[in-house]
């Protein structure tokens, strides 16, 4: 029988009976499919591990603590044999012949009627790879085939049009490794790309050559507002029919104005995936070496814009409660305002001598870090000529990243 291949099927289990004989690692490997499939699973093994004993509590299978016996096959649609007792095994698959179920045998792949594809999912795909007698093979052709499709460098666009649709991608804070794989995937699907400044550009030299890329900054905007014109460029490229990602720094709703934008394309009747992105305000400071919180130095972190001076009527910010908190406090847009906004801390209660760290182009080949104190913050900026994009790090944390991290 082995000379021939198997033959490929995807069975749909749902409601139906599946009968699964021992409850070791096997079974705990192949469960959770089982489950995802809906099947009405009964688990016979006089013992489990753990994991699926979880399951059988959980009353995702009817477990029945004992061993084998003839006829338990009776109404299944599809059984898995997993004990070591070969014996067992060879009663319980004859079992299964003579009633036509097809049965997948752990110990025994040639005596067995059916095989279990490595599998895997993504975005409602379902790659199943069978190699015959190479699990490993299998395993890594699926990891092969997932991953890529996962992160588009499997090209595999979507032939039934889904209609118009926009993502907002969160790309991360520079390092074009910092993006997720569900945003990586849509870049490489999207047929134009609206890009800030900010954010990974080099995903961008990566795109193939039909992708258009829109630089969002030199977007006309005549008589609309720059955001306004932003917003209608995306409806206008969505609306003809393109798959259309706006790629934006961080994440799309940390001072991103990506709430403006799902807004207006709701607006519109256009449906908006939100792909949430690594903030610059968490892994900024992270890659200088500077922990946001810590074990008995910061129980919180506060990120704020620094783009508004503290005396500006038009500020939303509480800067005298900020001085109060002894935690981390972050700030993004600060660079012009640094001085104005340390010296407010200060004024309102906040340690003269509270380490700063500024931390510029983060995440970035051009990465570099300004050490000061809240009193030094805005001459040091001035001096070393710090400029944006920067994240500033205020708080005991700062000192807490070793000279290596500098
Ligand atoms: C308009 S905000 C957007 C923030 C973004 N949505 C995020 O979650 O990171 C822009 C500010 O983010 C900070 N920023 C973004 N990327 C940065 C980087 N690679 N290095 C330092 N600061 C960065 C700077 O403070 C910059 O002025």
């Amino acid at each position: 029988m082995s000379e021939h291949f198997a033959y490929p099927v995807g069975l749909r289990l749902s409601g139906r009976r599946v009968v699964v004989l021992g409850a070791g690692q096997v079974a705990q490997r192949r469960l959770p499919a089982l489950i995802a499939a809906g099947a009405d699973i009964l688990l016979i093994s006089p013992s489990a591990t753990a994991s699926v004993e979880a399951m059988a509590e959980a009353g995702e299978v009817r477990w029945e603590r004992r061993r084998y016996q003839e006829g338990d096959f009776e109404g299944a649609w599809y059984v898995l044999i997993t004990t070591d007792d070969p014996e067992a095994n060879a009663t319980a698959s004859a079992e299964a012949e003579a009633r036509r179920i097809w049965c997948v045998r752990s110990d025994d792949a040639e005596a067995a009627s059916a095989w279990t594809p490595a599998t895997g999912r993504s975005e409602g795909v379902t790659v199943a790879v069978l190699t015959g007698q190479d699990p490993r093979r299998s395993a890594a052709v699926r990891d092969a085939v997932v991953e890529g499709l996962r992160d588009g460098t499997l090209a595999a666009p979507r032939h039934r049009s889904r209609g118009p649709r926009v993502a907002l991608v969160g790309g991360g804070p520079g390092d074009p490794d910092l993006i997720t794989v569900r945003g990586r995937r849509l870049l490489a699907e999207a047929d134009v790309v609206v890009a800030d400044r900010l954010g990974p550009r080099d995903l961008l030299d990566e795109l193939p050559p039909h992708v258009e890329v829109i630089d969002a900054a030199k977007i006309p905007y005549g008589r609309f507002m720059a955001q306004e014109a932003i917003n209608n460029a995306l409806i206008e490229h969505a609306k003809a029919g393109k798959s259309v990602v706006r790629l934006k720094g961080g994440d799309p709703f940390v001072f991103g104005r990506g709430m403006e934008e799902a807004e207006a394309l709701a607006e519109a009747g256009i449906p908006c995936t939100v792909v949430p992105g690594i903030s610059s305000s968490i892994s900024v400071p992270g890659a200088a070496g500077i922990p946001v919180t810590h074990r008995g130095v910061a129980h919180e972190f506060t990120v704020v814009s620094g783009h508004v001076a503290p005396d500006d009527p038009s500020s939303l910010v509480d800067w005298a409660a900020l001085a109060r908190l002894r935690g981390t406090l972050v700030l993004l847009m600060a660079v012009e305002k640094i001085g104005a906004i340390a010296a407010t801390l200060v004024a309102h209660g906040r340690a003269a001598d509270t380490p700063v760290a500024v931390v510029q182009e983060g995440t970035t080949p051009a990465q570099r870090r300004v050490d000061a104190t809240l009193a030094t913050v805005g001459e040091k900026a001035a001096t070393e000529g710090v400029r944006p994009p920067a994240v500033v790090v205020i708080g005991d944390v700062v000192a807490l990243s070793s000279r290596d991290h500098r």
